[in-house]
C-alpha cells in the first residue's frame, strides 16, 4: 500500500513538517484523487485546481474553511444537492463569513469588502505599513538576534489590518495586548490567542463601540467610511456585519501574512548570497516573494462542496463530495512550474495560486504583497549576514523547524534568527 492511501491528511503529524512527498505522491497517483479519509476527493493539481476555483455554480464554498467536517443534517443524496446546500448552509461553521458564501449573497458581501480595501486605502496603508516596519524592528534589532514569528511578523501583520480599518494609533497598544502580542503583554484579552473567531469577543465589543459612534457622529475617517459603507442596492448593514466583516480580516490576513514573512525570512537566512543579491537588487524582492508564495503557500488546503454530480480531470466526482484543494501542492505541479521544487528567483512564471482564484480570491493579496515588500527592504537594508540560531535550529546539514500542527496552514512556528545590525539608510 502507498503511503497516500495509509496517511490521514487531518491527521498525520509528519504532515506538518514536511507535506510536499505525500503531495507529490497524490498528483503523481492522479491530480484529482479520492483518498481514504472522510470521502474527500484530493486536487493536486494545477490546472484542476484553477478548473474548480473558477466554477463557483458547480462547486459551493460553505465548507471552504472546514471542509469535510461541514455536516449538514440531512444525507447529500442525489445528482444535485444544491438546494440542501442552500436550505442548511447557515447551520454549517462560519456560514456568517464572506468566504464560506456563494453568489449572489458572496457577490453582495464582497463588494462591501471592496468599497473599503480600495486603491487610495491601500496607498495611505502603504506610509503606515513603512512606520509600523521600521518601529517593529526597532524593538530588537540592536540585540542582534530575535524569534521573527513573535518578535516582528505577527505584530506587524495585525497592526497593518488595524490600521487598514482605520484603527487609530493611539489605539494600537490595546489592540497589541488584545492579541496577546504585546512587549510587555498586559492581562486583557489573553483568551484571544487560543480560540477561533468567536474567542475574539472583545474585538467585536471594541469595532461596535466605533462603528456606532461613527454612525452617531461621522468624522473624515476610515472608520467612518467602514461605519457608513452600503451595500451596492444602497442599504445600509446591521452592525454586526460591519463589525464581522473586520473581524475576519484579521483572521485572514494576520496568521497568512505572518506565516509568509516567517517563511520568506528562512528563505533568506539559508541563502546569504540571496540577502546580498536582494540588497543589490530590491527591485528583485517582488519576485522573490512570489517564489516564496509558490514554494510555501500559507494557505495549504481550501474546500469546496460539489453542488452536483461532475468531472474533473476525467475523474467522476458526485454531488455532495468535498473536494480538497491543495495550493501547495498544485504550486509545485511540474506540468506548470519547471523543477517545482527549486528556489529560483527568476522563474518567469508568477501564476501561482496561493491567492486562490475566481471570485474568491484572497482581496488582501495586493495588501500582503506591500507588507512583504516593504519588511524585506528594511530588514535587508538595517542588518547584514541574517543566519539561523544554531541553538534553536541545530547545525547545517541536521536544522530542525517547527510548523504549525494545523492542516489548513503552512506556516513556521518560530523562526531564530541572529544578524548584524548596521544603521539604514530608511
Ligand atoms: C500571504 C497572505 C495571504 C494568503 C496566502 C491568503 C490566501 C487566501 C486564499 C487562498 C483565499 C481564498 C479562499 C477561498 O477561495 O476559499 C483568501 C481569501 C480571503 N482573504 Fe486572504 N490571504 C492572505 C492575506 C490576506 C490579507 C492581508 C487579507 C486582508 C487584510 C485577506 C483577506 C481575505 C478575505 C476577506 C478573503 C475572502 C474573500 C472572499 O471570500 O471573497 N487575506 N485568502
Amino acid at each position: 500500500m502507498s503511503d497516500w492511501q495509509t496517511i490521514d491528511f487531518f491527521s498525520d503529524e509528519s504532515l506538518v513538517e514536511d507535506p510536499y512527498p505525500y503531495f507529490d505522491e497524490l498528483r503523481a497517483e492522479c491530480p484529482v484523487l479520492p483518498i481514504p479519509h472522510l470521502g474527500v476527493v484530493a486536487v493536486s493539481g494545477y490546472e484542476e485546481a484553477t478548473e474548480v476555483y473558477r466554477d463557483p455554480d458547480t462547486f459551493s464554498s460553505c465548507n471552504s474553511v472546514v471542509g469535510p467536517f461541514a455536516t449538514f443534517p440531512v444525507p447529500l443524496e442525489g445528482d444535485d444537492v444544491g438546494e440542501i446546500i442552500d436550505r442548511y448552509r447557515d447551520q454549517l461553521p462560519m456560514h456568517e463569513h464572506m468566504v464560506t458564501m456563494d453568489p449572489p449573497q458572496h457577490t453582495r458581501e464582497r463588494a462591501l469588502l471592496m468599497r473599503l480595501i480600495t486603491p487610495k486605502r491601500l496607498k495611505e496603508n502603504e506610509d503606515f505599513i513603512g512606520r509600523a516596519s521600521g518601529a517593529q524592528l526597532e524593538e530588537f534589532l540592536s540585540k542582534g538576534r530575535c524569534e521573527f514569528i513573535r518578535d516582528y511578523s505577527q505584530p506587524f501583520a495585525m497592526l497593518v489590518v488595524a490600521d487598514l480599518l482605520g484603527v487609530p494609533e493611539e489605539d494600537h497598544q490595546r489592540f497589541r495586548e488584545g492579541f496577546g502580542l504585546s512587549v510587555n503583554p498586559g492581562e486583557m484579552g489573553k483568551e484571544g490567542m487560543e480560540g477561533d473567531l468567536n474567542a475574539l469577543s472583545w474585538l467585536d465589543a471594541w469595532f461596535t463601540e466605533y462603528v456606532e459612534d461613527r454612525r452617531r457622529e461621522p468624522r473624515h475617517d476610515v472608520l467612518t467610511d467602514l461605519a457608513l459603507a452600503t451595500y451596492p442596492d444602497g442599504s445600509t448593514p446591521p452592525v454586526e456585519a460591519v463589525v464581522r466583516s473586520a473581524g475576519f480580516l484579521f483572521a485572514a490576513g494576520q496568521e497568512t501574512t505572518a506565516r509568509l514573512l516567517g517563511a520568506a525570512l528562512k528563505v533568506l537566512a539559508e541563502r546569504p548570497e540571496l540577502q546580498d543579491e536582494l540588497r543589490e537588487h530590491p527591485e528583485l524582492i517582488p519576485d522573490f516573494l512570489e517564489e516564496t508564495l509558490r514554494l510555501e503557500s500559507p494557505v495549504k488546503a481550501d474546500f469546496r462542496l460539489a453542488r452536483r454530480s461532475t468531472s474533473l480531470g476525467g475523474v467522476d466526482i458526485a454531488a455532495g463530495t468535498p473536494v480538497m484543494l491543495l495550493n501547495g501542492a498544485a504550486n509545485r505541479d511540474p506540468k506548470q512550474f519547471g523543477c517545482p521544487a527549486e528556489f529560483r528567483l527568476d522563474r518567469p512564471s508568477q501564476a501561482h495560486i496561493a491567492f486562490g482564484r475566481g471570485i474568491h480570491s484572497c482581496p488582501g493579496g495586493p495588501l500582503a504583497r506591500v507588507e512583504g515588500r516593504v519588511s524585506i527592504e528594511r530588514i535587508l537594508d538595517r542588518t547584514r549576514d541574517i543566519r539561523l540560531s544554531e541553538e534553536h535550529h541545530g547545525p547545517p546539514g541536521d536544522r530542525r523547524f517547527r510548523y504549525e500542527p494545523t492542516w489548513v496552514l503552512r506556516g513556521l512556528s518560530d523562526l531564530h534568527l541572529e544578524f548584524t545590525p548596521v544603521e539604514g539608510s530608511r
